[in-house]
């Protein structure tokens, strides 16, 4: 049985004092839900912050990026060890916004996930098809190619330590989620994948689900067999639509 992982990624937004005040609000809403995982990714000016306001509660502290090196001249970047000395247990890399925007390759994408499993950080590797290639009848083989090359670095006996986050880059921010059972035909692909590739390990992997994932959604997605969460962008801003999405409903009972 995969546990569920549901990260909140607040992108560009929120200042320390918005950051503390959203988990204050928080921890009292998620409170008894012991069964799954639940990061929040604030930008890199609120990790301290964040990572004290957290301290007790078992939700984890998460980065929304990395640079592969250790030190050096690197203008504007921070380091794999820096993000462990705040206290980050998760940091998400090859978000379609830094492929698009920053030119971000797989192969750099691959690096920051050996890095930061290096530092006993656990890498949320994004991949997701845009929509002119899922038009084009291209999303597999987009998706296939991305995680091949993000995951190249990974080595077997660490797989089972990297979360997948499957981001339709069409529903990002959008409204506009994949359907259940489109979102599942990629899960079920990103699956078969990651059991070719690492083995047993690839079937402890968690798949999450991004795109649009809304408290009237949620639901759905997560009763789709390779569906182990989601990584949450607009809706994980407010205490009150992010909790609930981690308080997702499964079908036929209580989470
Ligand atoms: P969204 O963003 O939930 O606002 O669509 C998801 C993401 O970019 O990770």
């Amino acid at each position: 049985m995969r546990r569920p992982i549901f990260a909140a990624n607040w992108k560009m937004q929120k200042t320390r004092a918005e950051a503390a005040e959203f988990v204050e609000k928080l921890l009292p809403l998620i409170d008894g839900t012991d069964a799954v995982d639940v990061a929040i990714a604030p930008p890199f000016t609120a990790l301290d912050r964040v990572a004290k306001a957290l301290r007790g509660s078992r939700v984890a502290l998460a980065a929304q990026n990395v640079n592969p090196e250790e030190q050096g001249a690197f203008t504007g970047e921070v380091a794999p060890g820096m993000l462990a000395d705040l206290g980050c247990a998760y940091a998400i890399v090859g978000h379609s916004e830094r492929r698009a925007l920053y030119g971000e390759s797989d192969g750099l994408v691959a690096s920051k996930a050996r890095a930061l499993l290096e530092r006993d950080i656990r890498p949320i590797v994004c991949v997701g098809e845009n929509l002119s290639e899922r038009e084009a009848g291209n999303t597999l083989d987009v998706v296939g190619r991305q995680l091949a090359g993000s995951l190249a670095e990974v080595p077997h006996e660490r797989a089972a330590e990297v979360v997948v986050a499957y981001e339709p880059v069409w529903a990002i921010g959008t409204g506009e989620t994949a359907t259940p059972e489109t979102a599942q035909e990629v899960h079920g692909f990103v699956r078969r994948q990651l059991v070719d590739r690492f083995g047993p390990g690839g079937e402890q992997m968690r798949i999450q689900y991004g795109g649009s994932v809304k408290p009237d959604n949620v639901d759905a997605l997560m009763a789709q067999p390779d569906i182990d969460g989601a990584l949450v962008g607009g809706a994980s801003l407010q205490p009150d639509t992010f909790s609930r999405i981690v308080c997702f409903q499964p079908p036929g009972g209580a989470s």
